[in-house]
């Protein structure tokens, strides 16, 4: 009878203390709630757009004289396509005389579920929009004379702080009382000091006024202006509207978190250590002879230089040594899917792609390239590739897109670069490069390999990057491929036989299907033209 009691009075003892740890540790923040909904914009919007569209009727009577060679470089409304017609049709021709090809990309789906995958593509592109653009990206238009003065831009904040909005002022206008309304949409407004015979109302609040019959004592009150920003977003921009009697102006400012840096600690300085920058990455496929031969040329010139592999093949055979990571993939996995994991898995500052068909030569200087991105802002340089006939590539491309209606985008691919590159004669400012380059590890990262690009694929890895990826190419630093000449009278290894039915399947197959089906709905093109 004792010892229940005692138990029963244990548990009531524990209870309490549960109940009043329970109370202490209750979250006693109130959380507002927010609306991250995808819709469109915020009213200011809509609100600019109108403003903008408001003609001078007496400018519509003034004629004008078209400037064809001008006029003809704008954009269009939507985009086309178009081949070159005509040339010879001889062997080599292509790559003596290149010729410009277009294909529709809309061939990579049947007719009868075209409509449907258009439907779809456009959902999704709408929802991208919305949550790739910000009100930073709408057009503002400052009125002539406005005697308003504000910032531009460059006024930025990070979500949830406080601000002093710089350069707000109002410029002599012939009155006796002077008023200023200031309104955000995302934040609220305040002073962080007071000034005498200046009249402040909505103070705390997303809409202020201030007033006052001295311009000086309004004007200094201005200088003191703050911004706080209440909704949490991690990039995005609020639309200000700054206004006095009879004039309007419109500013954004700009909310986000900073970036954060990814450096590398790349050693002491002096001569670069290609060890303690680069890592070299590559995929390898069945062709073991071809990936030891590689390996043994890289560590003539490089014996400490980390080597990852990726390797889907069917019966995976051990590549063992020194600085060498070999990652086994499921059978088949595929040429993106091997890129991607290969180039996860590294650590250093640089990655330096090349095949498993590829030899290190002495012309294989990769110092040059770590020299190229370490005194530019390029992220990836490619370098040349010598075939077995000594016709040696560069394969630069330059990539462009031409914004179409709802048909989607057209892709212009030619072959050429920019510009030179001032300092590196030997080096040229372009979209796309051969697959033997150097790059900086976070941004190929970034930008990764389409795990759905299984077998033909390589400049899909540029596209995707277009924007990003600032690129470049050097034809002094060279590497050689391994013999791609087919002689009739030596018959091909079981191996190669098997290799060559996966890495070049006919044109019409499913690889260049899938191909296209992501250029269409993935990348949202129409089409593309090439040479
Ligand atoms: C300022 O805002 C108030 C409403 O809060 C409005 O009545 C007034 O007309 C506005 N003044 C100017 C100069 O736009
Ligand atoms: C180069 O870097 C590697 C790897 O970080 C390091 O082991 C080696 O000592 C470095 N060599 C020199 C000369 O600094």
């Amino acid at each position: 009878m004792r010892s229940l009691r005692k138990t029963v009075l244990l548990a009531i003892l524990v209870s309490v203390v549960l109940v009043l740890a329970l109370l202490h540790s209750w979250p006693t923040r109130a959380y507002t709630t927010v609306d991250v909904w995808q819709r469109t914009g915020p009213i200011a919007e809509r609100h600019l757009e109108e403003r903008l569209l408001e003609p001078d009727h007496r400018l519509g009577n003034i004629p004008f004289r078209v400037r064809e060679s001008v006029a003809s470089l704008l954009a269009r409304n939507g985009c086309v396509c178009e081949g070159e017609s005509g040339g010879v049709n001889l062997p080599f021709a292509q790559l003596l005389f290149p010729r410009v090809s277009a294909h529709p990309l809309h061939t990579a789906f049947e007719a009868s579920e075209l409509e449907e995958m258009k439907r779809r593509r456009a959902k999704e592109y709408k929802s991208f929009q919305k949550r790739s653009q910000t009100p930073a990206d709408v057009l503002i238009i400052a009125e002539a004379n406005n005697p308003l003065q504000y910032p531009t831009q460059g006024v930025e904040i990070r979500p949830l702080k406080t601000i002093i909005i710089p350069g707000l002022a109002l410029h002599d206008l012939p009155r006796d009382h002077f008023s200023i309304n200031i309104t955000a949409t995302l934040g609220t407004l305040n002073v962080a000091a007071e000034v005498d015979g200046v009249k402040i109302k909505g103070d705390g609040e997303m809409h202020m006024t201030l007033s006052s019959s001295l311009l000086l004592s309004l004007n200094r009150q201005l200088q003191f202006v703050t911004y706080t920003n209440t909704l949490f977003h991690p990039s995005t921009a609020d639309t200000v509207q700054f206004e006095t009697e009879g004039h309007q102006a419109t500013f954004s400012i700009k909310i986000r978190h900073g970036v954060t840096p990814k450096l590398y600690n790349t050693g002491s300085k002096g001569e670069y250590n290609v060890s303690a920058l680069v890592t070299i990455a590559t995929k390898t496929f069945l062709r073991y002879d071809k990936l030891q031969d590689l390996i043994d040329s890289v560590r003539r010139y490089y014996p400490t230089v980390t080597i990852v592999i990726a390797d889907d093949s069917e019966n995976p055979k051990s590549i063992a040594g020194p600085y060498i990571e070999h990652y086994i993939m499921p059978f088949g996995k595929g040429w993106f899917a091997g890129r991607n994991l290969a180039v996860s898995q590294v650590t250093t500052k640089y990655v330096l792609w090349v095949d498993d068909d590829f030899i290190f030569t002495a012309n294989t200087k990769l110092e040059k390239l770590v020299d190229v991105l370490e005194r530019t802002t390029l992220d990836l340089v490619g370098g040349a590739v010598r075939e077995a006939t000594g016709y040696t590539a560069t394969y630069r491309q330059t990539i462009s897109i031409e914004p179409g209606e709802e048909d989607g985008d057209c892709l212009h691919m030619r072959r050429g670069f920019h510009h030179a590159i001032q300092g590196f004669p030997n080096c040229v400012v372009t979209d796309g490069v051969i697959n033997f380059f150097l790059a900086r590890t976070d941004k190929v990262q970034q930008v990764g390999f389409d795990p759905r690009l299984a077998r033909v694929a390589h400049l899909e890895f540029f596209i995707d990057g277009l924007g990003s990826l600032h690129v470049g190419s050097c034809d002094d630093v060279i590497v050689n491929h391994a013999t791609k000449i087919k002689l009739p009278w030596v018959s091909q290894s079981e191996s190669d036989k098997t290799y060559a039915k996966f890495r070049y399947p006919p044109a019409s197959s499913d690889a260049t299907h899938t191909k296209n089906g992501l250029l269409f709905f993935k990348n949202r093109f129409q089409c593309l033209t090439h040479n």
